[in-house]
């Protein structure tokens, strides 16, 4: 019998509670599919940052190492100040593992309701395919003369080659895998020198390796547009690193919320171990009321299943997300009628009918 280890990261706020309930599902998935998991809890976030003053230690990084997989809550508290905990934790993790994917399905299920009227299932089923490593994120730029009249910022977007290569041969794989059509998603007529070098890769690598894969350019701006306005176009959806963290969010809300959004920080080398996390946060506003939607939580132990290689459990995890959303058409968690332990124990009765 196949056994994967898991670091579980619950984090701050709701975090480890829609991990809980992603854990409740593994557990039934285990049975079904005849694996096991052992799985390490590692408590990190704003809450450990604030009683002890570490982050993320590298003795910890290392430990982290040695996983086939993280599942990740969400972290971050109100009262720790933005970015320690994003770049100690989040992008720590992300670039020593050099999870160089980010990738999020942007899908609306039925019984969903999109904010964009009269959107149909049909015609919202795409991925985005984010550059994970590089870009603006990359830290490049620093801060002259701050606090004075005559203080400077730079932040530099970095991309290389090797960079931008490897993560459009993962989408122009996965565009393979799914409707054979691919979008570059950029700004080339104004950010020339990152957008050139990403246009000659994208018709390069196109060329040489994915001429059954249809290519197709659009810059930012209309890709918001279209994202609202015509999902449809888009299979696979392929782009930088900030582009790709603006876009998604917009994706989000088309599918129908941060509840449901689900995204997975790959390295398809599988030299390091990937990171698979819902795309909100920790929500302190909810915590401890059961309002806390699990099902971004599940979709994204989804990913992470079929990433192991576990795809009868991903494809359980698939149809049982389908169907409850089916059943509860539009209602979320609201802890009385529903509670984020009740949705978890539906999706364990699901994921055994499916
Ligand atoms: P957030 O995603 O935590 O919350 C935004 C709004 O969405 C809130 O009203 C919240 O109640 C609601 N919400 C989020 N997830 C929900 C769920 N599963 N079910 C029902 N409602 C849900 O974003 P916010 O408020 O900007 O950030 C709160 C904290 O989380 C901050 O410390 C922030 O730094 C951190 N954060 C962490 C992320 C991560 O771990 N990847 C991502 C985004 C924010
Ligand atoms: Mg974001």
């Amino acid at each position: 019998m196949t056994t994967h280890r898991i670091a579980v990261l619950g984090g701050d706020g709701i975090g480890p509670e829609v991990v809980a309930e992603g854990l409740k599902v593994l557990d039934r998935l285990e049975q079904l599919e005849g694996f096991t998991t052992e799985r390490v809890d590692y408590d990190l976030g704003g809450r450990r940052y604030l009683a002890t003053g570490e982050v993320l230690s590298d003795a910890t990084l290392e430990q982290l190492r040695s996983f086939d997989a993280i599942y990740l809550g969400a972290v971050g508290t109100p009262d720790v100040p933005p970015g320690i905990i994003e770049r100690g934790l989040l992008l720590k993790v992300r670039f020593a593992f050099d999870q160089y994917v980010n990738l999020r399905p942007v899908k609306l299920y039925p019984g969903v309701d999109s904010p964009v009227a009269g959107l149909t299932p049909e015609r919202c089923d795409l991925v985005v395919v984010r550059e994970n490593t590089e870009s603006v994120y990359a830290g490049a730029g620093g801060v002259l003369y701050p606090g004075t009249p005559a203080e400077v910022a730079t932040q530099e977007s970095v991309n290389t080659r090797h960079g931008v290569e490897r993560v459009l041969r993962y989408a122009f794989e996965a565009a393979r895998g799914r409707r054979g059509h691919l979008t570059l998603v950029h700004k080339t007529n104004v950010l020339t020198h990152a957008g050139g070098l990403w246009m000659r890769a994208f018709e390069e690598v196109g060329d040489a390796d994915f001429p059954d894969v249809q290519r197709d350019y659009v810059h930012v701006d209309a890709a918001c547009l279209y994202l609202v306005t015509q999902p449809e176009r888009f299979d696979v959806v392929v782009t930088e690193n900030l582009f790709g963290d603006i876009i998604t969010d917009l994706g989000a809300a088309v599918q129908g919320g941060m509840g449901l959004a689900a995204s997975a920080n790959l390295d398809p080398t599988r030299r390091a171990p990937s990171m698979f996390e819902p795309v909100h946060g920790s929500a302190p506003d909810i915590v401890g009321t059961g309002r806390a939607d699990p099902l971004a939580a599940v979709m994204s132990l989804g990913q992470l299943l079929a990433f192991l290689g576990e795809q009868g459990a991903a494809d359980r995890v698939e149809r049982a997300v389908a169907a409850l959303l089916a059943e509860r058409r539009g209602a979320v968690p609201d802890g009385v009628g529903t509670t984020t332990s009740e949705v978890g124990d539906r999706l364990v009765q699901l994921v055994a009918e499916a």
